[in-house]
């Protein structure tokens, strides 16, 4: 395991263009597969986890060439892909193992699907469950992986009712309804969720209802190749967007992020804290809204987050946490018990990063209880990633903004989403 030190900062200053979302490089390297003909894909997000959806769509049967940040898809059809020889490993892809069965299930053939210890600590019954009453045959172990998919070409539709607000699982239910025989296949959402999967769909002309919170979907016979530009990944340019408002004195400019309003959330949390963002330049590509961004640093009042927003900040729940611990007066969280499953315990793991800083965090089942200081935590210690590349990252955000810096145990874990992060944290900060 790698340490890496990140020394305090006194500002953060220049412009930056974030790596292309990981979310929607996930989907489109899928969903090319799945399409008749070649996929043009521009500012793919390459990261241990997209290459190893590229790897597992390669072991299917499709044709993927990357160079650089372009993908070149050759898509096998919808009901191409062929069991491989070996299983398919999603390492640590939570997003690779939870979509893909709602594709396997259209195919002929047994499907085996594994991934490493971090990911099969997590639970797919949520994927497995939907999948059964389709009428597929799916099998966890236990309720994780591996997992076998017995591909029968066909499914049935339903109307499912998401027990946990979850977009992986909203969009397995949906790919899976691209096989449903005949009619509808309609996911209800308990809150609304990021929705790229709809819009891709839609993009490659498969019927879509995009209602936020009931998106359904009707079979299809093929789906188009997609040509698309992918936006910058706005939970990438967070760490930076935290920082530059932490850290008196920055200003800083963050180029072609991805605004979806489904994934902004910390915006406007950090917006009824008193941080000053603005969002310029407003644009298009790829089916989703785009836009530049300016932050200047400011000073942060205490605020709720409440149960509804959280899916729109979902994994950026670490770095409030850490505003929180630095704006004036008591921050709360709550109906974030999803944290608990993700890569680590985010629970857990962000009380274990900030509380040595001096940070005053208590932690609910289902969320935190900040009291922020504004001021410069002390740091000086050793963080623990625990595996987890949103723990790494908000521990050089830490490291920054903190007296004293922080050391990273396990920083390498950046690399599950954005490899280049502290290369270019580094680029950007005044010390
Ligand atoms: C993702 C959805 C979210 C998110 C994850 C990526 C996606 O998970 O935390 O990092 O690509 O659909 P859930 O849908 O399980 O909440």
């Amino acid at each position: 395991m790698s340490l890496i030190e990140v020394a305090p900062a006194s500002l953060l200053r220049g412009d930056l263009a974030v790596p292309g979302d990981k979310s929607i490089s996930h989907r489109a390297l899928m969903l090319g597969a799945v399409a008749d003909g070649e996929s043009s894909l521009a500012g793919l997000g390459l990261s241990e986890d997209t290459l190893a959806t590229a790897d597992a769509m390669r072991a299917l049967g499709a044709e993927v060439e990357l160079e650089g940040d372009r993908a070149r898809v050759g898509g096998v059809g919808l009901r191409g892909l062929r069991p491989p020889p070996a299983p398919i490993d999603c390492r640590n892809a939570g997003t690779l193992m939870r979509l893909l069965p709602g594709l396997l299930v259209g195919q002929e053939g047994r499907f085996d699907l594994v991934g490493d210890e971090s990911l099969s600590r997590r639970p797919l019954d949520r994927v497995a469950e939907p999948l059964a009453l389709m009428g597929a045959r799916v099998e966890t172990t236990e309720g994780h992986a591996p997992l076998v998919v017995e591909g029968r070409g066909t499914v049935e539709p339903i109307r499912y009712e998401l027990p946990v607000a979850s977009a992986q699982v909203k969009s397995c239910v949906l790919l899976a309804g691209l096989y449903a025989g005949h009619g509808r296949t309609e996911v209800v959402e308990p809150v609304p969720t990021r929705d790229h999967t709809e819009r891709m769909l839609e993009g490659a002309g498969a019927r879509v209802r995009r209602k936020p919170g009931a998106p359904a979907v009707w079979p299809a016979e093929r789906l188009l190749p997609l040509e698309l530009e992918i936006p910058g990944d706005f939970s990438s340019a967070a760490p930076f967007l935290v920082a530059a408002t932490l850290l008196s004195g920055s200003e800083l400019r963050l180029h072609g992020v991805g605004v979806n309003p489904t994934r902004t959330g910390l915006l406007a949390v950090l917006e009824r804290m008193g941080a000053r963002v603005a969002v310029f330049n407003r644009r298009s590509a790829g089916g989703e809204p785009v836009a530049d961004l300016e932050v200047t640093s400011a000073d942060l009042t205490a605020t709720t987050v409440r149960a509804a927003e959280v899916p729109t900040l979902v994994d950026e729940l670490p770095l409030f946490a850490l505003a929180a611990g630095m704006a004036r007066g008591e921050s709360v969280v709550r109906g974030a018990q999803e944290l608990r499953v993700k890569e680590s315990d985010r629970i857990e793991a962000v009380k274990n990063v900030l509380r040595p800083l001096g940070i005053r965090i208590e932690t609910a089942h289902d969320g935190f209880r900040v009291r922020g200081v504004p001021s410069r935590p002390k740091g000086g210690g050793v963080v623990d990633a625990a595996g987890d590349h949103r723990i790494a990252m908000l521990g050089a955000v830490a490291g920054l903004v903190s007296r004293e810096g922080v050391r990273i145990e396990g920083a390498e874990s950046v690399g599950v989403s954005f490899p280049d992060f502290f290369a270019m944290l580094e680029s950007i900060a005044v010390r």
